[in-house]
């Protein structure tokens, strides 16, 4: 089996990748749970709700290995028992995140054609950029040690099908749904060819997920982007510069559809 066929083959038999809790972190621990009726809120409310208010809770949840973009519709306790994570040790660490100003209330306070240019400009770019290094590194490592290191192939399989998965996905939303919210956003009535706007919205959330799964499989087979002791230079920046650009991309999908998918949900109703 190709590499590159081996993630697509996958896709396109249907099966799905395992999902499994990436790891527990000790953060949080030292922290007393208080049963505050503050901490009973939090369980109850969605992830990606408790992000939009606070981005340093992103943090939190990533070191626990919550996700809150794509699986950010989930009350915090269903989350946590999902995880197989102790929801005292979540809420313990969120109660030490410090609630004062942050680049997510920046964020959260514009307007929606200003988000969207902030979402192009730093997100969209910046997988441009980064994407094709990704590519150029995992066939690299393909090239050099391919041949004794089994994983290595379906590795850079996956990067491709991430890379692949993405730059379509980013031109959709340019091309497609920012211009429509960006009509909402001023009162215009555009004509489109999708009906309400719903319809993008999901087909992006969709692909979002999708995303999602390949992460997850990439994380699989590289030990959550752990380098062996006999991996080159490559190998290692390779991992890094993905673990990286996980992280983008978890902010990146965040704002799309914790704050501007539903705000732009309520601007139709
Ligand atoms: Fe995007
Ligand atoms: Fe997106």
């Amino acid at each position: 089996m190709s590499a590159t066929s081996t993630p697509k083959d996958a896709q396109a038999t249907g099966h799905r990748v395992d999902s499994q809790p990436r790891h527990d972190a000790q953060l949080g621990q030292g922290f007393p749970l208080s049963e505050s009726t503050q901490d009973n809120h939090w369980l109850e409310q969605k992830v990606g709700e408790l992000v939009a208010e606070d981005f340093r809770r992103a943090h939190v949840f990533s070191q626990f290995g919550i996700d809150f973009c794509c699986g950010g519709g989930k009350p915090l306790s269903i989350a946590c028992e999902r995880a197989e994570i102790d929801p005292a040790k979540v809420v313990a660490a969120l109660n030490a995140v410090t609630l004062t100003g942050s680049k997510e209330d920046e964020l959260n306070q514009l307007p929606l054609d200003q988000l969207i240019e902030y979402i192009e400009s730093t997100h969209h770019q910046y997988v441009r950029e980064k994407a094709p290094l990704l590519v150029e590194y995992s066939e690299k490592m393909v090239r050099a040690h391919g041949e004794h290191y089994a994983e290595i192939v379906p590795f850079a399989g996956w990067v491709r099908a991430l890379v692949e998965d993405l730059m379509p996905h980013l031109m959709k939303e340019e091309k497609i749904l920012f211009p429509a919210i960006r009509g909402l956003s001023q009162a215009e009535h555009i004509e489109t060819c999708f009906g309400h706007i719903g319809n993008p919205i999901n087909a992006m959330q969709h692909e979002h997920e999708e995303v999602g799964l390949i992460l997850q499989k990439l994380h699989e087979l590289t030990n959550d982007f752990t380098p062996p002791e006999h991996a080159c230079t490559t190998w290692r920046v390779c991992y890094a510069t993905l673990a990286e650009f996980e992280a983008d991309l978890h902010q990146h999908i965040h704002l799309e559809n914790n704050i501007l998918f539903p705000k732009a949900l309520g601007l139709a109703q």
